[in-house]
């Protein structure tokens, strides 16, 4: 019986892909290393430090761990500031729908992302008291696709793995749910997963398993 819904935040509740390339291209482009949005795909889900080391294997020069937390911080301090002009707006379509029908519903809902900054999008969002939980980068050692963010939000739920339904845009976000044991659901570049239990193009199909 399904208690609760995990979403993933960035691609399924808010777009923020495009800010996050914009990030990355401009420390790839100080440090002249090629970075397109083929590249930015494989970074979805995946943490900052790791998105980094993906986006490196293109860098014709070593880097030290130090100088990796000095790129780290200029791509998120470019970030961080085209997140400031998120607004409600940019909620991605019927987000704002299946999220109250589920709470009338009595189904507990969670944020379980791997992004250090997802409590100030949900700030800006406007949706910060709507979750029950919020399991984030900051939670976690291993972002997805390891099962640690959504094991985290279903504990403090205190909801059985099996009872949670994942909503999930990356390929190694549903991997990260299977492992959980929870049932996936994959929208948008997800659906490429063989993983998924559910594959819907708009987010409102979900409701139909509820
Ligand atoms: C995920 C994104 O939600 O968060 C990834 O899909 C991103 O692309 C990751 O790398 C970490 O984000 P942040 O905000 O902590 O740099
Ligand atoms: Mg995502």
């Amino acid at each position: 019986m399904i208690k609760a819904v995990i979403f993933d935040l960035d691609g399924v509740i808010v777009s923020t892909d495009d800010l996050h390339y914009k990030a990355w291209k401009h420390m790839a482009d100080l440090e002249k290393i090629d970075f397109d949005k083929k590249i930015n795909h494989r970074l979805r889900g995946v943490s900052r430090r790791e998105s980094l080391n993906i986006i490196l294997e293109k860098a014709t020069k070593k880097y030290s761990d130090q100088e990796k937390e000095e790129l780290a911080s200029i791509k998120n301090n470019y970030y961080v500031e085209l997140l400031n002009k998120l607004s409600p707006k940019d909620i991605l379509p019927n987000v704002n729908e299946v999220l109250r029908i589920l709470k009338d519903k009595g189904i507990k809902i969670a944020i379980g992302s791997s992004s250090k900054n997802a409590k100030n999008i949900l700030n800006h969002i406007k949706l910060i008291d709507m979750f029950d939980v919020i399991a984030d980068g900051h939670d976690i050692k291993h972002s997805k696709p390891a099962p640690d963010v959504f094991l985290i939000a279903a504990k403090r739920l205190g909801v059985d793995p099996k009872d949670c339904i994942v909503v999930e845009d990356a390929v190694a976000g549903i991997e990260a749910a299977k492992r959980a044991d929870m049932i996936a659901v994959a929208v948008s570049d997800a659906k490429k997963s063989d993983l998924a239990d559910y594959k819907f193009d708009h987010i409102n199909a979900l409701l139909s398993l509820i």
